[in-house]
């Protein structure tokens, strides 16, 4: 028998969000049930809703969450009912190239569970294979880890995505080590968690920009020990300011925008680092002297999900969490019921938050 439960769906591009009632599947071989008990709101989740990422309407909203395992599928013997687990858009395959190459963060073959949620006889299209802006959503056991249960679900629930992009863009992507410089171009949730990761892995300066003086404010909090307004001052010189003149080890960009890009290029030191997490659009280019690409050395990356191996990331930094070494509450700017997503969506549009997070 499937399960009747209530689910946030975007039907039609562009349009609100509505909720409505969905058909959730029992778990099939490899699979797990999952009693949803949190999931934040991500520019994804509004991403898909405008039709940005693909068209496969009606999308099951929601991918940065935790919850209960409920009941799990034949063939699944590393999770139980009653697990604490937190979701993840990279259930490794453990046999791609990259898997075989020992490099499992990058695997380019990860899954999502078979069967298919419904809705009005149609199949959804979970956001990132997830979909938990509902009260149960079937993954794949994969994208279940298992985490201590002491964790509030509101603030677990955002390892799974934007909070572990940025921690993994300093710690995982940039390599940021005991006293290096750090510059973060970007305060939103992501840019947040990057000061934070900055901060855990020993860097000794961590500089934060953005144009919204309250954002600044908020990354203070997060262990920024300089921050510059670019909208009043020019980043690049700010930041060479502060560091006898050099400019940083590892910039991070966390917006995905070609002018922060080009501030984070110009900003860091000869052989230092620059981390991209913040994601553009298909539409947006660059434009940089290739001597200046050449003459700095160094390395230019990109960040897909904080280069994160959930099994790895996942249980180690939410008892960085409980041991009260990895600051998480303050991502939580509130907390809502399923039918506020769409009102969420609009106060993350007008910088008014870190995340919303639905409670169910
Ligand atoms: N210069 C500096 N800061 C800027 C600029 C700019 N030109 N434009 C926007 N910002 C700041 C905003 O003021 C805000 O504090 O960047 C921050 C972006 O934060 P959020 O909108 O909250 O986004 P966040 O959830 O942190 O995600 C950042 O990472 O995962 C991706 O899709 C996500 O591209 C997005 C990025
Ligand atoms: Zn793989
Ligand atoms: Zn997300």
């Amino acid at each position: 028998m499937a399960h009747q439960v209530k689910g946030v769906i975007a039907g039609k591009k562009g349009e609100p969000v509505s909720i409505e009632m969905i058909e959730v599947p029992n778990p099939g071989p490899g699979e797990v049930l999952i009693d949803v008990k949190a999931c934040g709101v991500c520019h994804t989740d509004l991403h898909y809703r405008e039709g940005a990422i693909n068209d496969d309407f009606p999308f099951l909203l929601g991918h940065e969450a935790a919850g209960f395992v409920e009941e799990v599928g034949e063939g699944v013997d590393d999770l139980a009912s009653g697990d604490f687990v937190i979701l993840n858009w990279r259930a490794v395959c453990g046999h791609c190239r990259s898997c075989r190459r020992g490099r499992p963060w990058n695997c380019f073959a990860t899954h999502n569970a078979t069967q298919k949620m419904k809705f009005d006889g149609k199949e959804l299209s979970p956001a990132l294979g997830i979909g938990a802006f509902a009260e149960k959503t079937l993954v794949a056991a994969g994208q279940a880890t298992k985490v201590n249960p002491e964790a509030k679900p509101e603030v677990a629930g955002l390892i799974g995505c934007g909070v572990m992009a940025g921690l993994g863009a300093a710690m995982n992507t940039g390599q940021v080590s005991r006293g290096d410089s750090v510059a973060v171009f970007g305060c939103g949730g992501v840019g947040d968690a990057a000061i934070e990761g900055s901060r855990l892995a020993g860097a000794h300066t961590i500089i934060a920009v953005d144009i919204d003086p309250t954002k600044l404010e908020w990354a203070k909090k997060f262990g920024a020990t300089h921050v510059i307004d670019s909208s009043k001052v020019d980043p690049v010189d700010a930041i060479r300011e502060i560091t006898d003149g050099n400019g940083v080890d590892v910039a991070i960009e966390a917006i995905g925008l070609p002018v922060t890009y080009e501030q984070a290029f110009y900003s860091r030191d000869l052989a230092g680092t620059v981390v991209l997490v913040g994601v553009p659009n298909p539409e947006m280019k660059i434009e940089l002297p290739m001597i200046e690409i050449f003459g700095r050395g160094g390395t230019l990356k990109s960040s897909w999900y904080g280069d994160c191996l959930p099994s790895r990331d996942f249980p180690m930094l939410i008892d960085l969490y409980l041991q009260g070494r990895l600051e998480l509450d303050l991502f939580v700017s509130e907390t809502i019921s399923l039918n506020e997503v769409e009102e969420a969506f609009h106060k993350m549009e007008r910088g008014e938050v870190l995340r919303s997070v639905v409670i169910l």
